[in-house]
């Protein structure tokens, strides 16, 4: 053997056929017939179908709640939409008096419903924040609206996890877990599901009737209502405390948690959860949004926090000029100018939005702060989590969401 190098399972013949693969390779070429290659490749349009850059939806109908919206979106024509797995969020445009809004929202359908050409996705009323509300109140049937691929890796894996999983939800975060219900109930998804699900008041519950209806068609899907400021005999009163979650973990302690809530209960959850000693590999969380008070956080710069800089953004040949305050992230600065950048999770994570920062300094949260060590050598950012602190220059990639 050449330079002493041993291939195991290979004898004397394989090596001779190997050395003759070129030969025969050139006959083959050159015995073929001279005519145009088939410009369709089924896996090419599979994989195109599956994974698109993205998608032009219609709002095909509105369904109203006590303080939320559910909007049916999805081709007119009723042809399908790129498949998701059950916990999924897209990333949706919305261009609102001159201003590009771009916000990922939890799919809440079934799975099923792909086929049939629609999502569902809900959107809770968000007083004083920029975007939920703009939305609620402009968005209309036969409106059309940009969406990416379904995104996010908030999904159950049978490798990964637990047989069992544990959902903490509260508020408008009961949104993956009522697709993962209906997942299970179609047989789309093999695990079980209890979920633990907090609100202020029974009035407050989002989508009562629809999880109540799954839970009587499917065994494997378990629903526990936890007030904080009401009391029933039918539901758990207080907070979803290291106690409370005990009570719902199955006899053979193969389970997972999943949080998907506003940040205060993340942060409450998260300490019950360190209590009940399990493993950090089956804990998972949904996106979490970017902190609201960057000034409070440890080292961030003093005498910042009430500024406005100059940014100066380049995109190919391209060039805007616009101002950002402190205490915002600079894509939001950027969607505010009415300038479309790359976004998707909006908290850091997914890279999507990733920026070369050219001159000045950014502000960036260490819980938010997902980028790859070679990026954060060569001086590339995250505007979706990155606060300005000095006037900034930075280059943005294409205009797709
Ligand atoms: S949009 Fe995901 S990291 Fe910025």
């Amino acid at each position: 053997m050449p330079y002493g190098v041993k291939l195991k399972g290979l004898n004397g013949n394989d090596m001779k056929e190997f050395a003759f693969l070129p030969k025969t390779r050139d006959a083959v070429i050159a015995g073929a017939q001279a005519k145009d290659v088939d410009s369709v490749f089924a896996i090419n349009e599979n994989a195109k179908a599956l994974h698109p850059d993205f998608q032009e939806l219609t709002v095909r109908e509105i369904i109203e709640h006590t303080d939320a919206k559910t909007f049916i979106l999805g081709n007119e024509d009723g042809s399908p939409v790129a498949y998701f797995k059950a916990g999924q969020y897209l990333s949706l445009q919305f261009v609102i008096d001159n201003s590009i809004l771009t916000r990922p929202y939890s799919i809440s359908s079934s799975p099923q419903w792909c086929a049939m050409g629609k999502y569902a996705v809900t959107i809770r009323k968000n007083p004083g924040g920029f975007a939920a509300d703009k939305i609620l109140d402009t968005l209309r049937v036969g409106d059309k609206v940009t969406a990416s691929a379904p995104e996010g890796s908030f999904f159950y894996d049978k490798i990964r996890d637990g047989s069992h999983v544990i959902a903490v939800a509260g508020g408008s975060g009961i949104t993956p877990f009522l697709s993962m219900a209906y997942a299970i109930r179609d047989d789309i998804e093999d695990f079980d599901l209890t979920i633990l699900y907090g609100s202020a008041k029974y009035n407050n519950i989002l989508f009562k009737d629809e999880l109540k209806s799954i839970t009587q068609d499917c065994a494997r899907v378990k629903v526990v209502h936890v007030l904080s400021d009401d009391s029933r005999e039918d539901c758990e009163s207080g907070f979803i405390t290291a106690d409370l979650i005990k009570k719902y973990i199955p006899a053979d302690g193969s389970y997972s948690i999943f949080m998907c809530g506003p940040d205060a209960m993340y942060k409450f959850v998260q300490g019950e959860i360190e209590k009940l000693g399990v493993e950090k590999k089956f804990v998972r969380r949904e996106l979490q949004s970017v902190t609201k008070n960057v000034s409070a956080l440890p080292g961030y710069p003093a005498g910042c926090a009430d500024s406005v800089f100059n940014v100066k953004l380049v995109r190919g040949e391209e060039i805007y000029e616009f101002s950002a305050k402190a205490d915002e992230p600079v894509l939001v600065a950027i969607e505010r100018a009415g300038i479309s950048a790359p976004s998707r999770c909006r908290c850091g994570e997914c890279g999507w939005c990733r920026s070369k920062l050219l001159k000045g300094e950014v502000f960036i949260p260490e819980e938010t702060d997902g980028r790859r060590w070679a990026d954060k050598e060569y001086g590339y950012i995250h505007p979706c989590a990155s606060f300005p602190v000095s006037d900034i220059e930075i280059e943005v990639p294409g205009s797709y969401i």
